[in-house]
């Protein structure tokens, strides 16, 4: 079954309001985006704004949001366990708050999520799971650091990445996985196209082994790491490669190149 190629763009903490009136200039302009599925990720205080001013052919995800809490309650006799999917937890967002924005995507996991604010992968599982629960769609970003892949470790770090997720047994209809290598992250060094397709074919292979072979073909593999109008045609030639999830190349016009990798 053919994949619908993804590119996301995830402008991290940049941005403001002028920046973002002309990232959605060039974005609209470029619009409508042939056999791709689009998705930009400002950050949270500009959410709505960016999804007020982009065209429907460009959808916009959250970068995180966190997730339920079970609580036990007593009712009489009875002892029970309820999901909490609101309350203290201070400087959070819900996937409910999320949906109640119209949005349709949260990236989870990202690197600077698992290295820079320390979530494990449980956690990291436990908000995708939650997140598909309340109706989103998860771009889910697994990736292995330098040290990591030079002591051989990178089918080891990414199928325990993707195994904690497996085990929560998600609907996987929902979730576009994002391969992408630490080491190439705002580096400049992308992995080359044989690189990033031996990696995806792993996770390929992981998912046709660990869910089913239905989820592996159906399931989109996106990179991310340094891409950019430059590499993204011949990555994009790669048959497990479907799109990108695109950093700092996706604040300037030329990420409708990239858009349009295949086209
Ligand atoms: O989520 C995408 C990001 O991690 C890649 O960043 O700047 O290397 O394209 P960049």
């Amino acid at each position: 079954m053919p994949r619908q190629f993804f590119v996301g763009g995830n402008w991290k903490m940049n941005g403001d309001k002028a920046s973002i009136d002309g990232i959605v200039n060039f974005l609209n302009a470029g619009a409508p985006y042939k056999d791709v599925e689009v998705v930009v990720s400002p950050p949270s205080p500009y959410l709505a704004y960016a999804k007020d001013k982009l065209k429907p052919d460009v959808l916009v995800a959250a970068q995180n949001c966190y997730k339920v809490r079970t609580e036990r309650g007593e009712v009489g006799e009875y002892s029970l366990c309820v999901e909490v999917s609101k309350g203290a937890f201070t400087g959070e967002q819900s996937p409910a708050m999320l949906k109640d924005l119209g949005l349709k995507w949260v990236i989870i996991g990202h690197s600077e999520r698992r290295h820079v604010f320390g979530e494990s992968d449980e956690l990291t599982a436990d908000k995708t799971l939650h997140a598909i629960q309340e109706g989103l769609g998860v771009i889910f970003c697994i990736g292995e650091k330098l040290e990591e892949r030079e002591a051989g470790k990178t089918k080891e770090v990414n199928f325990r990445q993707l195994a904690a997720l497996v085990a929560k047994n998600p609907d996987w209809s929902k979730i576009v996985v994002a391969y992408e290598p630490v080491w190439a992250i705002g580096t400049g060094k992308t992995a080359s196209p044989e690189q990033a397709q031996e990696v995806h074919e792993w996770v390929r292979e992981f998912l046709n082994e660990k869910v089913s072979k239905e989820v592996g073909g159906a399931t989109r593999i996106i990179y991310g790491g340094s891409v950019t109008p430059d590499n993204c045609v011949e990555l994009g030639k790669k048959g497990d490669i479907d799109g990108f999830l695109v950093g700092g190349a996706s604040l300037k016009p030329d990420f409708v190149k990239i858009i349009n990798a295949r086209n």
